[in-house]
């Protein structure tokens, strides 16, 4: 894909998830490309790629890393994550001079994929933990791959309140305050282990992991800011094992336990995966699943996008789904749909 229509459908894609800022950031990166400023030498290499690598916000990434270390506080003033109001005017031209003052720096961090870990999406994967421990009342040993930083491995510990009701302990630092739409069953949740998979994990109790992390996150988007902060809180209190694993070997490794119930959860990592991986995770669950029993039972919770005819504004194409698939009965479930950051979450959808 051209670079330019790359920058202008993420332009539309963050006005509609929510950042103004950063669709008029990417506009004007847009304009600056046409007339042969700065941002050609910046992105120089980059056109032709997917929309899927995700240049533009590669490239937002790599300068909201620099702005969040300190290191160009004449932008900061522009960036409500570091406590300043965004102007474009005034914010382009600070952003155009870090872009010519640090070309060399900005370039390589352009070679890194995107690496979000949203906490917004541990609604969706907590509210099927809830569904699901309603039924199969065990303890619960979750097992997530593309975890990240892991902070969702950490869900039972945020607060949720939705239609009147709470969720998670009420001194939490992460609070959901209109979680989803939907009854969810207070199911009593126990946790016995936390372990994940990533091929490019971040830890987040380092200040360059917690940094990294924090730069994905668009600055204008205050909720998001929020909880991600309040997550990397409690994840150096709660703790989580993250393995540097791939997904395929990750789960080629895990066996069932009695007593307990087996959870493989995952969030926007699915298209991330080559299409012999998928098969092979596929097929590892449904050897796992063989194996399942009552006292043995298995669980695939995940909320990814699924591709759907709509002529609606402001949709990717997608919907972003809530699966839940049970052993030893095997059987599915479509438990709701949100919005790829976890928002506007609506059980029985
Ligand atoms: C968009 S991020 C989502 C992270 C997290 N699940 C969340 O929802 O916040 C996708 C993650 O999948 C990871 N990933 C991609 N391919 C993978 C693979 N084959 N095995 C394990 N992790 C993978 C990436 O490194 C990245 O951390």
């Amino acid at each position: 894909m051209e670079l330019v229509e790359a920058l202008q459908r993420q332009a539309t894609a963050c006005e509609d998830l929510g950042s103004p800022m950063y669709a008029e950031l990417l506009r004007l990166l847009v304009d600056d490309y046409e007339v042969g400023g700065v941002s050609v030498q910046v992105l120089e290499g980059y056109d032709g790629r997917s929309f899927g690598e995700a240049i533009g916000l590669r490239l937002l990434a790599a300068v909201h890393g620099l702005v969040l270390s300190g290191t160009a506080p004449e932008l900061a003033a522009f960036y409500p994550s570091t406590g300043g109001a965004w102007d474009p005017v005034l914010g382009w031209e600070a952003f155009e001079q870090v872009l010519q003052a640090r070309i060399g720096e900005v370039r390589s961090l352009l070679t890194q994929p995107p690496q979000t870990n949203e906490v917004g999406r541990s609604a969706a994967l907590y509210g099927g933990l809830l569904q699901l421990v309603a039924a199969v009342p065990l303890p619960v040993r979750l097992f997530e791959i593309g975890a990240s930083g892991g902070l969702n491995l950490r869900a039972d510990h945020f607060r949720y309140l939705a239609d009147g009701t709470s969720y998670g302990p009420a001194d939490s630092p992460v609070v959901f305050e209109s979680a989803w739409t939907g009854q969810v069953p207070s199911a009593d949740l126990r946790i016995a282990e936390r372990v994940g998979c990533d091929i490019a994990p971040v830890d987040p109790l380092t200040d360059n992991g917690a940094l990294t992390l924090t730069s994905y996150v668009w600055p204008d988007m205050t909720d998001r800011l929020a909880r991600l902060r309040g997550a990397l809180r409690i994840a150096r209190e709660v703790s989580a094992d993250v393995r540097h694993e791939d997904a395929v070997s990750f789960l080629r490794g895990l066996e069932l336990s009695e007593g307990h119930v087996t959870v493989v959860w995952h969030s926007i990592m699915w298209q991330y995966l080559r299409r012999p991986d998928r098969t092979a995770i596929e097929t590892r669950l449904t050897e796992l699943g063989a194996q399942a029993t009552p006292t043995t039972p298995l669980a695939h919770l995940s909320l990814e996008p699924h591709r759907v005819l709509t002529h609606e504004r402001g949709s990717d194409g997608y919907e972003y789904r809530i699966t839940l698939q049970t052993w030893p009965t095997g059987k599915t479930r479509t438990l709701g749909t949100a919005s790829p950051h976890g928002q506007d979450l609506v059980w029985g959808s």
